[in-house]
């Protein structure tokens, strides 16, 4: 490599580090990357969720360059009302698509209810609808159960509508029994925690390829 070998950057920070010899020329060069950060939102309310709890379970398997934040303002979202979507909308709008904005990506992780999806989370993304925070976000969806299929399909049309980049190859089943689910709610069963690694890394594999 010449001696003016120049670093590069992608918009996600990527550090060059390069080292050099006394005469200049550069013996070594590293990648050091800016940790990715996912958005983790369960369309469950419910204290001792399956879905939410597969979250948690993502936040505590992903690697160190991985930081996965619970969102749990969805109970205090307002009913979404086109009247109220304004330049200056509900705070707890406002820090839901800050939250967004933020994120390098969005994984979601949802019951079915009544063969759809449930209205609490739906109303959450029809918050997002107009934002410009989420058209393009990759996102990631765990299907907590095989027998859920009307809301895994449905949340693809909707977020696929809503110009979300859906990464088909991160978005799993990982069935969740009651019996998974400790007292507390934790799930410490081995294959399930491989599993949610394994999505991670693709999701997170993705997210990079896109942003270099
Ligand atoms: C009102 C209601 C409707 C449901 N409808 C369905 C359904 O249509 N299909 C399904 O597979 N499960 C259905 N279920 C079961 C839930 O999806 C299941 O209990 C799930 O584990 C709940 O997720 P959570 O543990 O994260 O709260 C329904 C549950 C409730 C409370």
């Amino acid at each position: 490599m010449s001696c003016d070998a120049r670093s590069r950057t992608s918009r996600r920070d990527r550090e060059l580090i390069v080292h050099s010899s006394p005469c200049g020329s550069v013996s070594r060069q590293s990648f050091t990357h800016s940790p990715v950060q996912l958005l983790a939102i369960s369309g469950s309310l419910r204290a001792l969720s399956s879905n939410t709890a597969l979250l948690r379970v993502a936040a505590e398997v992903a690697p160190s360059d991985v930081h996965i934040t619970l969102y749990d303002g969805m109970a205090a979202l307002p009913h979404f009302n086109p009247d109220d979507d304004v330049e200056v909308p509900p705070p707890a709008v406002l820090d839901l698509r800050g939250r967004v904005g933020s994120a390098d990506g969005v994984l979601v992780c949802s019951p079915e209810y009544a063969h759809g999806v449930p209205g609490s989370l739906k109303n959450l993304f029809d918050w997002l609808v107009a934002s410009v925070e989420f058209p393009f976000k990759p996102v990631a969806l765990i299907n907590a159960s095989s027998m859920a299929t009307h809301a895994h399909a449905s949340l693809v049309e909707t977020l696929t509508t809503m110009n979300a980049n859906v990464v088909r190859d991160a978005c799993v089943t990982i069935p969740v029994a009651r019996d998974e689910m400790d007292p507390t709610g934790a799930i410490t069963n081995t294959a399930i925690r491989d599993q949610v690694r394994r999505m991670l890394d693709v999701f997170t594999q993705e997210i990079r390829a896109l942003t270099q």
